[in-house]
């Protein structure tokens, strides 16, 4: 069959919205990154940018990429890091790193999807056996996808259920040739909440195995000095593999992954996006370096970012809109409904100065959609009381949708999920747009 009239049938959910480009997606804000900015021409109040510590628009970094551009181009160094990519910037910025995290070693990613897809691909072989929260993000979907050994998924943040899937798969796993590996969030994107990184621990002392975290929503957001998930739950130590992306906290491109000194050695080696595709250039290498060390000289950012979330989240559910339970400023407002009502809710938040997007299949479970917000340190009070004004407002006009929202349930406490195929997952979890 031709190709081209094959991929004309083979409409996703997410492309049947394609005559609302511009409205519903692929959406243009304009403007300096801030708490404010411009969308069709009419200033709002942006609740979508993980600009969690307001580095994003830093006038010291934006500096430095200025210069380095000029002085050496936008993309230099313009090679793989394994050819003739090195500098010794990037070096640096890998010890500063591994000593953030408490590791003995970090290798730094040119962008966080490729890199964290391929480090799972890279350290595993078909001896190996995955087993995987069945919310982790796209990314490790995708390099579980790449695993040719066995994989196992566990109901989203069960312990229960994981401690079945080890079981399980020690049943069939030869210890002589084969390591277990357990991959998990440290924060889930959509629904904002933390993984019981202390229970999973404790599994560890029980069987053996080892832990990758994808803790790119809680590098810089969670723990006494910002080192994330692991710190705040005291397991740090406990946590063989940690990866984050700078998309978020540090505001620039890239990732890292730390560990110790011969896994490090070995991801230098033998991560094939690395290996194959340049590295980060210094233009966002240099801001995120500098944005590492504003974050650690400045913790007031921090605490500016958790009063305004706890400001947000608390104002919500005085207005009765369940948002779940989330340990982190992620603040999902789920919608009762179908995509369609989803996007009228949205279009009000929108026609009062208010804006995010909305999430749907395949990011979230077909059925459920959200409005995904994101509360930071660049809110103002009036910023959040203007928008709790207009959620107050809109709970009077759909209070089916905003108000009864027993979904989220069925989603955060996945105990009571029912069992979820593998494939259906991956399969799921293919798009992860938005974030
Ligand atoms: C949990 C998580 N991991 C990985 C990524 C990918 O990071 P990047 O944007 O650097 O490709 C994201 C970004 O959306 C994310 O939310």
């Amino acid at each position: 069959m031709n190709l081209s009239k094959k991929l004309k049938n083979r409409v996703s959910e997410l492309q049947s919205y394609q005559d609302n480009r511009g409205r519903f997606h692929h959406l243009e804000l304009n403007g300096e990154i801030s708490s404010r900015m411009t969308f069709e021409d009419k200033e709002t109040v942006v609740w979508c940018v993980n600009d969690y510590l307001g580095l994003m628009n830093n006038k010291e970094s934006k500096q430095l990429a200025s210069e380095v551009t000029e002085k050496y181009g936008s993309a230099y160094p313009h090679a793989t890091r394994v050819a003739f990519g090195e500098t010794k910037h990037h070096s640096e910025f890998e010890e500063e790193l591994a000593d953030f995290v408490n590791k003995d070693a970090a290798y730094l990613l040119n962008l966080g999807y490729a890199g964290i897809c391929s480090i799972i691909d890279a350290l595993t072989d078909r001896h190996d056996t995955i087993i995987y929260d069945q919310a982790v993000h796209a990314c490790s979907i995708d390099g579980i996808r790449l695993h040719n050994g066995r994989k196992f998924s566990f109901r989203h943040n069960s312990v229960a259920h994981l401690e079945t899937q080890i079981k399980r798969a020690l049943k069939r796993h030869n210890p002589e040739t084969g390591s277990i590996l357990v991959i998990i969030d440290g924060v889930y994107s959509m629904h904002g909440e933390q993984a019981p990184l202390k229970e999973i621990v404790a599994l560890k002392k029980k069987y053996d195995f080892c832990i990758l975290l994808d803790d790119s929503h809680g590098f810089g957001v969670l723990g006494h000095s910002g080192a994330g998930a692991a710190q705040e739950q005291d397991v740090e130590d406990e946590v063989d593999i940690y990866v984050a992306t700078f998309t978020k906290a540090i505001g620039s491109l890239g990732a890292f992954v730390a560990a110790d000194k011969t896994t490090i050695d070995y991801l230098r080696y033998n991560t094939r996006s690395q290996i194959f595709s340049r590295t980060i250039p210094l233009s966002q290498l240099l801001p995120a370096q500098n944005n590492l060390r504003l974050l650690r000289k400045e913790p007031g950012r921090r605490i500016k970012l958790w009063n305004n979330t706890v400001r947000f989240q608390s104002g919500l559910r005085k207005l009765g809109i369940n948002i779940g339970e989330p340990e982190s400023p992620i603040t999902p407002i789920q919608i009762i409904g179908s995509t369609d009502e989803g996007f009228e809710v949205l279009m009000d938040l929108r026609n009062n100065g208010v804006f995010s997007y909305l999430v749907f299949y395949p990011v979230v479970p077909k059925g459920t959609c959200l409005i995904r917000m994101v509360a930071t340190y660049n809110h103002t009070a009036e910023d959040i009381d203007h928008t709790l004004d207009v959620f107050k407002k809109l709970t009077k006009k759909y209070p089916e949708r905003l108000l009864q929202n027993y979904g989220v349930e069925k989603v955060v406490n996945s105990d009571k999920q029912t069992n979820i195929q593998d494939e259906d997952l991956l399969m799921r979890s293919t798009i992860q747009g938005g974030k």
